[in-house]
């Protein structure tokens, strides 16, 4: 419908009716109005498969869902760090909706990963906003080319459970741009979703639901965001405010409750109508770009769907070890698989994203159809407490077999939606478990299933470890697939695995506040912080192996020297250099100077994943733009690139760079320098402004001041006590007032000139 349709229609609407519109009619409902021809429209949970609950509706997935296709959850989709997959994600869940008649996904889930303690990280996609951002504006792009729309949340800064209603993220303006603005932001420019969730939470003391800053500066004005903004389940402070700031439509129903509030507003001349008009035209135009693109005709095929979890779920495990190239088995071995999960998989989390799944196809079904093993349970996680007689036959298994599998992860309690995990171990009663295994059998792989990274105490005893994540209702078939190498692994860390939990980023600050969290870190965010500190993770940011094997070789810029406005072309040749085909992902990081603004030693700026057979080399082109370069300026709010040499480095993971190239960059804009009596030498002596300026005061300085008396004590100095160096670094910090003393017949009316020249 065109806007002026639109325009036309919310003219017809009484002042209740428009009120009404910015609520829904009940918890996954919209409303209607028949007399206007305004259908009635669903909206649903996801995002990895659809929660459409038809009776007892709740926001916690308790109760039951119809059932329907759970797909590998976001962890596990980030892994993969493939576009297309996540498209084709989108497609897929976009169809299922049609067909259930959803007009919305909640999702994707976007929030930075600050720690690996968030209780909804299993949702999340990654520590790094560059990756979540491209990952889910595919999903997005996918989604909606079903004419069925997502809404990008949680909008914003929202990454811990605890208190996640009322908890103030306490965090700066350079760290929320370069961080957790910057996940939506590409998203919201690159896929336009048609709605934005805001989250609970405050942002340095006030509500996101109330921020006009937030729900209309930055994501409508500054990011061209065209669909409606609604609140998470209840996530509405003040309702007038909330209107006025941009927050459309308020979910589920307040029971007529704060429409009330929003008529009175306007009755009372507090709350201008058009802007209720704004939000109802918002609504309307979202819903209709579902209801008149409605394919009635939509049907799945569950089966097929299901068997894509499975393809998806082979593409996004990550293999963290394969000593002695344990994987992958092979059939005619004697292959113990022990553990809960071979039987009962983990593979998707608690809360809202809780899907009702059509089936569960664990490991020892899928195994059937590929080669005979063992089974043993090993444990019960239910309570965490070791059952020797699970134990001791599992120990006996894998005593008795070549190869044992022990299939681990966390247990649904240790990681959901509403609370923090505590720590990052295993249940005490796997890590026993894996540890005796080891002491018995010497070829032992570990396959994991949880939703965020984990304590790895036996990890020098066992030679493979297969990171599943919660990889959906066909993780079984996935993981036997990727086991046995009828799949290559190609899945790469999306977030860091530290050693310790001591080893995070905002170990010192995270779930410790009352009522706020410090954000004390500031942009040292998961590898920005490893790789700044030199701090080894277990497994980094970008880690992951193949069955094959990649070699890199003839890194190249298309230009030495550049203004930032200009775009550099980087390009990179990859080569399969084993002997089975494989996928890569390719990961551009650039080094800034870091000359202005403490920056992280190196930031993820490009990545692509490419496919090569045996032999076969390709080559990668990267185009990094001023945002490669830059970083948030405070002082003029906006991205600011310095001057100076910036290396480009091509990377294996985080940690380990590969290839290296130079280029120099010239900042365009400028930042307006405010000198002061307290500006120091140093930094006025390196801008040739304040050098020009300075020159006939310096020559003054010169001929007698105290600090050429200095420079001829160091002259004449045999001692070495005061050297150039010295000397220098006296007069770099030196403020400007202090030629008062050094300059004879300096008076402070001169200095006051000087600093208004200075300054012109
Ligand atoms: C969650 C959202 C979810 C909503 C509806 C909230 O508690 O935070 O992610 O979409 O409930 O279930």
């Amino acid at each position: 419908m065109r806007k002026e349709e639109i325009k036309s229609l919310v003219s017809r609407m009484t002042l209740e009716e428009k009120a009404g519109m910015c609520s829904g009619a009940d918890f996954w409902y919209l409303k209607s109005i028949e007399r206007l021809g305004i259908p009635q429209v669903m909206v649903t949970d996801g995002p990895h498969g659809i929660r459409k609950q038809s009776n007892q509706a709740d926001h916690l997935g308790i109760n039951e869902s119809e059932k329907s296709v759970c797909f590998p959850a976001g962890c596990a989709t980030a892994s993969s760090f493939d576009r297309s997959l996540l498209t084709k994600l989108g497609e897929t869940v976009g169809h299922e909706c049609q067909a259930m008649g959803v007009s919305t996904i909640l999702g994707p889930a976007m929030n930075i990963k600050r720690s690996p303690l968030c209780g909804r990280n299993f949702e999340y996609y990654s520590e790094d906003p560059l990756v979540s951002a491209e990952l889910a504006a595919a999903m997005i792009t996918g989604v909606q080319s079903k004419h069925v729309g997502t809404s990008a949340k949680h909008f914003l800064a929202n990454n811990q459970e605890k208190r996640r209603m009322t908890n103030s993220s306490e965090v700066d303006e350079r760290t929320l741009r370069e961080i957790y603005l910057a996940s939506f932001e590409g998203a919201v420019k690159k896929a336009k979703p048609w709605t934005v969730m805001n989250s609970y939470n405050r942002i340095n003391g006030a509500f996101v639901g109330d921020s006009k800053e937030y729900l209309t500066d930055i994501l409508r004005d500054e990011w061209g965001f065209d669909g409606y903004v609604v609140s998470d389940w209840g996530a509405v402070n003040d309702r007038v405010q909330a209107l006025k700031a941009g927050l459309d439509l308020e979910m589920p129903s307040s029971n007529g409750i704060n429409d009330k509030l929003i008529v009175d507003a306007v009755q009372n001349g507090k709350l201008e109508e058009t802007v209720v008009d704004q939000a109802c035209e918002r609504i309307l135009d979202v819903i209709f770009r579902y209801t008149e693109n409605r394919d009635e005709t939509a049907v799945f095929d569950y089966e097929k769907d299901h068997a894509t979890a499975a393809e998806m779920e082979a593409e996004c495990a990550v293999l963290l070890k394969n000593d002695d190239q344990i994987l992958p088995l092979r059939k005619n071995s004697k292959i113990a698989f022990i553990g809960k999960y071979v039987k009962e998989p983990r593979y998707q989390g608690g809360g809202s994203s809780h899907i009702n799944s059509w089936k569960v196809e664990s490991a020892l079904e899928a195994v059937k159809d590929i080669a005979g093993v063992t089974f043993s349970r090993g444990f019960d996680d239910v309570e965490d407490i070791v059952d020797e007689k699970l134990q001791e036959e599992a120990v006996k298994a894998a005593q008795e077999a070549e190869i044992a599998v022990v299939f681990a992860g966390l247990p649904d309690n240790f990681e959901s939606e509403g609370y923090d995990r505590k720590h990052m171990n295993l249940p005490d009663c796997q890590n026993t478990l894996i540890e005796r295994i080891a002491s018995v059998q010497k070829n032992v792989v570990v396959v994991l299933h949880n939703g965020s990274p984990v304590r790895m105490p036996w990890k020098e005893q066992v030679k493979g470890i297969l990171e599943a994540y919660l990889g959906g209702e066909a993780v079984g078939k996935a993981v036997v697939d990727l086991l046995f190498g009828k799949a290559n692994p190609c899945g790469r860390l999306a977030e860091t695995f530290p050693e310790r939990l001591e080893d995070t980023p905002c170990y010192l600050t995270y779930g410790k506040g009352k009522d706020t969290a410090l954000y004390q870190e500031g942009v040292f965010v998961g590898y920005r912080y490893y790789t700044s500190r030199n701090v080894k993770a277990a497994y980094p940011f970008g880690y992951g192996l193949s069955y094959t094997t990649f070699a890199y070789e003839n890194l190249t810029v298309d230009k030495k020297e550049m203004d930032d406005t200009e775009i550099l072309k980087v390009s990179v040749n990859v080569k399969n250099t084993g002997d089975r085909s494989g996928k890569e992902v390719v990961q551009l990081y650039v080094q800034a100077p870091g000359d202005e603004v403490v920056r992280p030693i190196r930031e993820l700026r490009g990545f692509d994943k490419i496919m090569l057979e045996p032999g076969e080399e390709k080559t990668v082109t990267f185009e990094l733009d001023m945002r490669a370069f830059a970083y948030w300026n405070t002082q003029i709010h906006d991205w600011f690139a310095e001057d100076g040499i910036y290396r480009i480095l091509i990377g294996r993971n985080a940690e380990e760079m590969l290839l290296e190239e130079t280029v120099t960059v010239h900042g365009t804009k400028t930042v307006p320098r405010i000198y002061s009596m307290n500006t120091c030498m140093g930094e006025l002596m390196r801008d040739p402004h304040a050098q020009a300026v300075m020159g006939p005061f310096l020559q003054g300085m010169q001929q007698n001041t105290d600090a050429q008396k200095m420079a001829d004590a160091q002259e004449n100095d045999t001692s070495g006590a005061i050297n150039a160096e010295m000397m220098n670094a006296m007069m770099e910090d030196m403020p400007l007032r202090q030629l008062l003393s050094f300059v004879p017949g300096m008076k402070r009316e001169m200095l006051d000139q000087l600093l208004a020249a200075l300054n012109q």
